[in-house]
This record gives C-alpha cells, sequence and structure tokens, in this order.
C-alpha cells in the first residue's frame, strides 16, 4: 500500500520536474526525426498546456488561442521548438516579445487569426525564422512602412488578407524574401515600386479578383516577368493591343467610314475575303449615300430651303386657285356666308324630321338610357346582368350573423 502510494508520488514529481508526460489534449509522435506534439481542437485558450520541453514541432491549430504574451515560450522553455502551428485560433494581439526564446524556430504559421497589425520587428526575436503564414488575417490597411525586419525571412504568405493597398515601402526591409504570395486581396492596382526591394524574389502570386488590366498594371506584369521572377499572367495582352491599333487608325483619317475599317482589317488579317472588299467598294450607292457623298451640308441646307420655297409657292398657288374660282377678293366670304346658311338650314330640317319618325315608330323607346330600363323590369328575368354583378359585390361570408343589406335591384324597382 505504501509503495503504490509511493510510485505514483514519484511518477508526479517526475512530471512536474522534467515534464517528460504529453498533455491528455495532444497527440505526440515523431515526424522526420522532430518531436511533434498536436493539440488541435481542444478549446484550448493558453499556450502553456503542459507539453514537454523537447517538442520540435508544435501544432496549437483550431483553438481558442487569442492574446500571446511577452515572454510566453521564454517561460515555459521551448528553446528546440522548429514549426510552431497557431493556425484558426482568434489571436488578435502579439506581444512585441511574444516569441522570444525561440532561437531555432524556422516556421511559424500565423495564419486564419484576427490580426490587424503587428509591429514591425516583431520577430526580432526569431534569427532562424523562414517561413511565416500569416494569410488569413484582417490587415486591411497597412501603413507605408516596414511590414516586417526580418534578414533571414524566404516565404512570406499574406494571401486573404483583406489588404486594399500595397504601400511602397512594405517589403523595404525582407532582403532574403523569395517567395511572396499576396494573391485574394481587395486591391485594384499594383505599382512595382512594392517589389523593387526584393530582389531575391523569384515566386510571386498576384491573383486579385478586383485587379483591373489597366495600362499600368499590364507594364507591372511585364516588369514582373522581365525579372525572372516565376508569376502567372492575369491580363492578356492581345486584346488591349488590338483595341490601340483600332482606335489609332480612326484617329488618323477620320472621313473613312468604320464599318470600311473593320472590314479592311479583317481581311487584311485573314486574306480570305479580299474579293468582298471589292465588290463592297465597287456596289453602287443607294440614292441616299450618294446625295451623302456628292454634297456638304451646307449645299444640303440652301438645296433643302430652295425646295421647301419652291413647293410652298407652288402650294399656296394652287390653294388660291381652288378656293377662288371666280378670282375676286371678295367672293370668298359672300360665298362662304351664303354656304352656311344653307347648311344649318339643311341639318334643321334633319334633326325635326328625325324627331318626328322615332316618336310615331316607336314610342317608349325614348328618353331613360337603355341600362337602367333592363334593370327597373319587374319579373326578374334573364336580361338582369347588371343585377347579377351588384347582389355579388354585397355577398358576405356565411359566418357574418349580420343583416346583409336589400338586394340593388329592389331599390331601383321604386324608382
Ligand atoms: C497548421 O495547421 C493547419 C490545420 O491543421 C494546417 O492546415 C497547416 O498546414 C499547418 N501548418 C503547418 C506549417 O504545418
Ligand atoms: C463588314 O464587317 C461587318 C462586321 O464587322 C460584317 O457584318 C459585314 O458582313 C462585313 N462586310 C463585308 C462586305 O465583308
Ligand atoms: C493568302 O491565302 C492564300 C490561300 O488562301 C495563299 O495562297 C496566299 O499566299 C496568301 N497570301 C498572303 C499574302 O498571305
Ligand atoms: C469594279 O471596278 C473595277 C475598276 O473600277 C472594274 O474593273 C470592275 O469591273 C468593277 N466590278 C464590278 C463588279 O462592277
Amino acid at each position: 500500500m505504501g509503495l503504490k502510494y509511493c510510485a505514483v508520488f514519484v511518477l508526479w514529481f517526475a512530471s512536474i520536474v522534467c515534464g517528460q508526460l504529453c498533455p491528455k489534449q495532444c497527440d505526440c509522435d515523431m515526424e522526420d526525426g522532430l518531436n511533434r506534439a498536436t493539440c488541435s481542437n481542444q478549446n484550448i485558450i493558453e499556450v502553456d498546456v503542459g507539453v514537454p520541453r523537447i517538442v520540435q514541432v508544435y501544432s496549437l491549430s483550431h483553438n481558442a488561442i487569442t492574446e500571446l504574451d511577452n515572454f510566453c515560450y521564454k517561460e515555459i522553455g521551448y528553446s528546440s521548438l522548429k514549426i510552431l502551428n497557431l493556425s484558426y485560433n482568434l489571436i488578435y494581439w502579439i506581444g512585441l516579445h511574444a516569441f522570444a526564446g525561440l532561437e531555432e524556430l524556422v516556421q511559424l504559421d500565423l495564419s486564419n487569426n484576427r490580426l490587424r497589425d503587428i509591429q514591425s520587428d516583431l520577430f526580432s526575436d526569431t534569427p532562424k525564422l523562414d517561413i511565416l503564414d500569416l494569410s488569413g488575417n484582417i490587415f486591411e490597411t497597412l501603413k507605408n512602412e516596414p511590414f516586417i525586419i526580418h534578414d533571414k525571412l524566404q516565404v512570406l504568405n499574406l494571401q486573404n488578407c483583406r489588404i486594399k493597398l500595397f504601400p511602397e515601402r512594405l517589403f523595404k526591409r525582407l532582403p532574403n524574401l523569395k517567395k511572396l504570395d499576396l494573391s485574394q486581396n481587395y486591391i485594384i492596382s499594383f505599382k512595382t515600386v512594392v517589389l523593387e526591394p526584393l530582389r531575391k524574389l523569384t515566386r510571386l502570386e498576384l491573383k486579385n479578383d478586383y485587379l483591373k488590366c489597366s495600362s499600368e498594371f499590364i507594364a507591372a506584369e511585364a516588369w514582373i516577368v522581365s525579372r525572372e521572377i516565376s508569376y502567372s499572367k492575369q491580363c492578356r495582352r492581345s486584346r488591349p493591343k488590338m483595341l490601340e491599333r483600332m482606335i489609332s487608325v480612326v484617329e488618323e483619317n477620320k472621313a473613312v467610314d468604320i464599318n470600311d475599317v473593320w472590314n479592311v482589317t479583317q481581311t487584311v488579317k485573314k486574306n480570305t475575303t479580299l474579293p468582298a472588299v471589292t465588290r463592297d467598294t465597287n456596289r453602287t450607292l443607294t440614292p441616299f449615300e450618294k446625295f451623302d457623298k456628292d454634297f456638304s451640308a451646307v449645299q444640303a441646307l440652301i438645296m433643302g430651303l430652295e425646295i421647301g420655297l419652291g413647293i410652298g409657292i407652288i402650294g399656296t398657288y394652287i390653294w388660291l386657285r381652288e378656293i377662288c374660282k371666280c378670282r375676286k377678293w371678295n367672293c370668298i366670304k359672300t360665298q362662304t356666308e351664303r354656304q352656311r346658311r344653307r347648311a344649318q338650314r339643311v341639318a334643321d330640317g334633319d334633326m325635326r324630321a328625325n324627331l318626328l319618325w322615332s316618336n310615331v315608330v316607336n314610342p317608349d323607346l325614348a328618353t331613360p338610357p337603355q341600362i337602367r330600363r333592363e334593370l327597373s323590369l319587374p319579373d326578374g328575368s334573364t336580361q338582369f346582368r347588371a343585377q347579377r354583378i351588384a347582389v355579388d359585390a354585397v355577398r358576405l361570408p356565411p359566418d357574418r350573423c349580420e343583416t346583409p343589406p336589400p338586394p340593388y335591384h329592389e331599390c331601383r324597382i321604386n324608382i
């Protein structure tokens, strides 16, 4: 009994002193001859979970760490750490000396956190840092000053960080950088000045959905390729080039119809529709085209005025001749007076005759309009079209126990 307690105590003491037990939240194994501890998806909120100090590859990804305090690793004594994975946490703040004591650290993964800003000399305590992943953070607006100061860093990932602009001095203090990923940000333009300090750059990713293929950006891409940086272009040159040529042709001879220019360039390129061009130039012109070709605008205006004047004169002459057949100026008045009187007399006679006729032939077809007479018929037979509509309009839902108003046609019968 006493022996058992003693053994437990010894084990506990050993674990405290040497830290040789793998914590329950973690998996400890070997990878490429390195001691690895993987403590993912454990809702860990602190860096210190009791992983032995001799860990070399340490992953704390998919946890809930929010801050990295100054000297947090140095206090634990992780001096042999080579790869540290802090991705998919909630880190928004990192103390300036958070990575102090990690002198062997080569690779640091801080991707998919909530960083908005980092201090440029944050990694001065990790002199061997080679690969840094900051993708998936929220840097948005960067100041025009060195983002990171580090002599050794070779790979930097700034993908998907909502960055709107890369200021000129951003990468001024990364002399050894070889691979840079700036893709999937919010930039709409890019200046090569940003890349000029990166003399060792061999690979660049710049795929951004919002980037416009402006002439400036096309030039930037050409510059990048000329520096022998491995890079896949976003803008194809051919289309803007063709546009430029088209515009220049139009500007040179403004008199030429654009359609002709299009067909000429097409046939020159394709070398098949040469007969089409001759046909086009030889084609008989329509009268309008011919007119367009032969006369200038001023000439056309004068011609139009002359023609209009001529038509007006002839028209006026014919009109006067038709109206005043007797060729006297007062004849118009007397004739119209006489005509008007005669016309009135005819109209009066017509009206009287009509009234007489309708009264004699069918006497009760007179004053009230058709529809009212139909409604007031007493026997409610098939003609009651208007009545049916009225009854429908006042029908109530069956469950309501109000007395409905009297049907429409009853009111009308009393009229
Ligand atoms: C860090 O962990 C994430 C998620 O497990 C993984 O995708 C990523 O590759 C890891 N980073 C490194 C450098 O191993
Ligand atoms: C001229 O080009 C237009 C389109 O640019 C085409 O529709 C038309 O058929 C062409 N005309 C000839 C004669 O080739
Ligand atoms: C035009 O095309 C014909 C064949 O369609 C070819 O024989 C000829 O050499 C071409 N001319 C030029 C100038 O390319
Ligand atoms: C087009 O014009 C040329 C010379 O002006 C002439 O030789 C040719 O016969 C004409 N073609 C047609 C289809 O009228």
